[in-house]
């Protein structure tokens, strides 16, 4: 989610918890406070736009590292976090800020093992694995080293695990080790990426440090602390600074608010790599206005088209703030809008924005004109996107519609869309629920 700044102080992240004395996976389990990656920055909203956009684009962008990597494509669009949780590790402990990801499985920091001109900039200074008491190799001979990630190898010298996984946007690598993450909830062991090398770029992720992965594998947060189900509410990208997003994990996610919560069943996902990772669903069909778009349902869907290779399907993403559609529904979304809005489509502000963002008109004529979406599932279930979730100002007189064209089959439903949702993900049920909520007042 994308904040304003006003704040001076840099700090990115509050931790509370749900309960001081239980743990994590047998007690309520956790609450974190999440801030955005640009709170504290003083941005205005058009640099905070494009800010977001840059930081899109250098995932999506290809920069493959040195052709050893597999490089899963569908993590390009989903590394693109926005949401950073600060999580103490280690003995002592240490901050890291971690973009919370539900498109990845890897939990993952920098550390001061980073090869020099091979780590991003970063808030925290990096975390040192041999000054913590608690740090742990992985050994190679453990199943976590075998566990998910693309690549893994072994350390011949002191017969620990590493890995190597590929981005579309760049790689990283490093050791796999196990840290204690020191949550007031009880201090759980997590294994974790020390990364020490990584092509994602200078900038990296404008601040954070690594990643919180709540994907579908095994060295997921969720996986590896048999939660069992996650939620996370996020404020709005204009509520500012003071306000911070929420993520539940374990018992304490539940949707208890007043307004009706809706229920979609999961697609059954692939069992290969990469695409096991991901939570899809079965979207059928847009709504704009009252006029349901022209386009197949079948344009949305997840097809097998090789061996282990799978093509199409939505994917929902909180570490994605653009929303991607697959060309065809891009294409009607885009000419229904324009008619609905009238007008005339104004260019993008800069060319940064509209190499992603391609639709934009008078914020006057967005804020008179601009109809809510109905994104229809299968099951006769509805998920409503009233503007404010898809138009994003980006200047005093301009605003773009924060759902950009895929440049392949799949679809990204992204965190923009999910503003004041609480959104609940239960892999026991095997499905998503979400409700609408003041996200600023959980
Ligand atoms: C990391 O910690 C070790 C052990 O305390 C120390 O020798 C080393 O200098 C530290 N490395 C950095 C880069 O601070
Ligand atoms: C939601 O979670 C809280 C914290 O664990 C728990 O006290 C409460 O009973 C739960 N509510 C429901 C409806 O399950
Ligand atoms: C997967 O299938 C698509 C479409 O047939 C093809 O373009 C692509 O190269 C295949 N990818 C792999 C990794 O085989
Ligand atoms: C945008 O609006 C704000 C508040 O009205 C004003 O302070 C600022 O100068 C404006 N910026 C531009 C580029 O017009
Ligand atoms: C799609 O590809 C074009 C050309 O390679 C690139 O400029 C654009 O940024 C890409 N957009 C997305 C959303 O990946």
């Amino acid at each position: 989610m994308m904040r304003g700044g006003a704040s001076a102080v840099s700090l990115l992240v509050f931790l509370v918890f749900s309960s001081a004395t239980v743990s994590l996976t047998c007690g309520a389990g956790l609450h974190l406070e999440l801030t955005h990656v640009d709170a504290g920055g003083s941005y205005t909203t058009a640099e905070r736009a494009r800010r977001a956009v840059e930081r899109s684009q250098r995932r999506l962008g290809c920069k493959p590292s040195a052709g050893d990597v597999h490089a899963p494509v569908k993590w390009a669009g989903l590394a693109a976090g926005e949401d950073v949780a600060e999580v103490p590790i280690g003995d002592p402990a240490r901050r890291v800020e971690a973009i919370v990801d539900t498109g990845s499985d890897f939990i993952w920091t920098q550390c001061t093992a980073c090869l020099p001109d091979h780590c991003f900039k970063q808030n925290v200074p990096l975390y040192n694995y041999s000054a913590s008491h608690s740090a742990k190799p992985v050994p190679c001979t453990d199943k976590l080293c075998k566990g998910d990630v693309a690549v893994y190898g072994c350390d011949r010298q002191d017969g620990s695990c590493v890995f190597k996984v590929g981005y579309v946007s760049g790689a990283f690598a490093g050791h796999l080790g196990k840290e204690v993450f020191t949550f007031p909830s009880g201090a759980v062991e997590l294994a974790f990426g020390c990364v020490s090398r990584n092509s994602i770029g200078e900038g990296g992720f404008d601040g954070p440090s690594g990643i919180l992965g709540l994907g579908r594998g095994v060295l997921s947060l969720v996986s590896q602390t048999a939660a069992g189900k996650f939620s996370y509410c996020l404020t709005p990208y204009a509520s500012g600074d003071k306000v911070s997003s929420h993520l539940f994990v374990g018992d304490s996610a539940n949707l208890t608010g007043e307004s009706p919560v809706l229920s979609i069943k999961f697609v059954k996902n692939p069992t290969d790599r990469p695409y096991y990772l991901y939570y899809y669903l079965p979207l059928v069909g847009i709504t704009v206005g009252k006029t349901r778009l022209p386009i197949p349902s079948t344009l949305f869907d997840l097809r097998q088209v090789g061996p282990g290779n799978w093509s199409g399907g939505v994917l929902i993403d909180s570490g994605s703030t653009i929303s991607l559609l697959v060309d065809g529904a891009y294409k009607a979304l885009a000419a229904e809008l324009t008619k609905q809005i009238g007008g005339n489509p104004v260019p993008p502000p800069s060319t940064t924005l509209a190499e992603m963002l391609d639709l934009c008109f008078a914020r006057g004529d967005v804020d008179k004109k601009a109809p809510a979406l109905l994104l229809h599932f299968s099951a006769g279930v509805d998920m409503p996107v009233p503007p404010a979730n898809y138009w994003m100002p980006v200047d005093n007189s301009t605003a773009c519609m924060a759902i950009a064209r895929s440049n392949d089959t799949s679809s990204i439903i992204g965190n923009f869309q999910q503003q004041d949702l609480h959104v609940l993900y239960d892999l026991e049920q095997g499905q998503l629920s979400f409700q609408p909520a003041d996200c600023s007042k959980l």
